[in-house]
């Protein structure tokens, strides 16, 4: 509790706010090491107990099929302590980055998630109310059930600060993650209203990667997008600069990523059982001839568990629990990868590995060539 007030004081917060939910992020061992580990369980010890529903972000490997990950069994038993201290503190192991797919949260609910994708969808899409806070902050407000009255929480916060127009972009919906990353890396932060959208950007699995990117390259929290987003009023947008993105624009960060051949990695996020199932759906009469590799969560294995039966028979590795980013592709003596997800790009190019940015489709054309 201390801590929680420390940080409201710091932001000029007049007072807490009671949360519904929380979610942490950084509970890899790869993350957080022995220190993240001894704090956990001294908290655990200590008799800390989650106060609200709190759910926790993808772990440094799948709990079941780590040594097919090449994670040496010094790291399991180190992963397996922190799970267990957090389950002990009453934290539903959900170990993915997309809770909202699988938890209730409605409209005007108050949450302490620290997973910037995830704050992204809540506050944009779902009209919740968080901030992004860092992984510590968001664990020890789930364990107070509060958080600080500031920012997201606050009404006056929610309202567009710019207009991107992307009426340029009407065909070239093929880039949601390049364009993402494009507003994020130019407005870093402020509440970008987004109007115009080119043709299937409203589908679930693009309003993801799109605002995974944003998240990656910009502390933003939340955009109103036409349409979609249940705070977005026309009438906010008088007065506000416009900004029209060219294709021009995407085709350059697209060009930022770029390795001749790799394996194909997707889930960041995290896929859902709907999107597992389009996958499916698409490669049943193909041939899979390059590696591709897919990141889900238990809960969405559950509900897609037939279309995953298929993708594995595909020849398609699927690996729960963890992602691209927070396990170590390394260990799988994967060097070069490509990937749809502008996030994925972006921290995996950062950690050493060669990287090609793809859209969903164009990947999975590449993973089946030469059929
Ligand atoms: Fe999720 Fe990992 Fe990407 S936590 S958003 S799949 S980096």
């Amino acid at each position: 509790m201390e801590a929680v007030v420390k940080v409201g004081e710091v932001l000029g917060a007049e007072r807490l706010i009671r949360i519904v939910n929380a979610h942490i992020s950084g509970i890899s061992y790869r993350n957080i090491g022995d220190e993240g580990l001894e704090f956990l369980k001294s908290l655990a010890e200590k008799g800390a107990r989650f106060s609200v529903p709190t759910t926790v972000n993808p772990a440094g490997m799948d709990l079941s099929k780590w040594k097919e990950m090449g994670v040496t069994e010094e790291f399991a038993i180190k992963q397996l302590e922190i799970l267990d201290a957090l389950r002990f503190m009453g934290a539903k192991l959900a170990l993915t980055c997309t809770p909202y797919r699988y938890i209730k949260i409605r409209f005007g609910d108050h949450l302490a998630w620290s997973e910037s994708s995830a704050v992204l969808y809540a506050n944009s899409i779902l009209g919740a109310r968080t901030n992004r806070d860092g992984g510590p902050l968001a664990l020890f407000e789930g364990l107070v059930g509060s958080a600080p009255l500031v920012g997201m929480h606050l009404s006056e916060s929610r309202v567009p600060t710019v207009v991107y127009d992307l009426s340029n972009l009407r065909s070239e919906c093929n880039m949601v993650s390049e364009l993402g990353y494009f507003i994020g890396r130019a407005e870093k932060r402020g509440v970008p209203a987004i109007i115009n959208l080119p043709k299937n950007f409203s589908e679930i699995k693009n309003l993801k990667l799109f605002l995974a990117s944003i998240g990656t390259s910009s502390g933003i929290a939340m955009v109103l997008i036409q349409g979609i987003s249940p705070e977005f009023k026309e009438d906010y947008l008088k007065g506000l600069d416009v900004v029209k993105p060219m294709k021009s624009d995407l085709v350059e960060i697209r060009e930022s990523f770029f390795t001749k051949d790799g394996v194909v990695v997707l889930g960041c996020p995290h896929l859902s059982p709907e999107e597992i199932a389009e996958l499916a759906n698409k490669l049943k009469d193909s041939r899979v001839t390059k590696r591709m590799i897919l990141f889900t969560s238990r809960d969405a294995a559950k509900l897609a568990r037939n279309q995953i039966k298929l993708l594995q028979e595909r020849g398609v590795d699927v690996f729960f629990d963890t992602c691209m980013v927070v396990t170590d592709l390394k260990n799988m003596g994967i060097k070069d990868v490509v990937v749809d997800s502008a996030k994925a790009a972006y921290y995996l190019q950062s950690q050493g590995y060669n990287v090609s940015l793809m859209s969903r489709e164009e990947a999975l054309e590449y993973a089946c060539e030469g059929n």
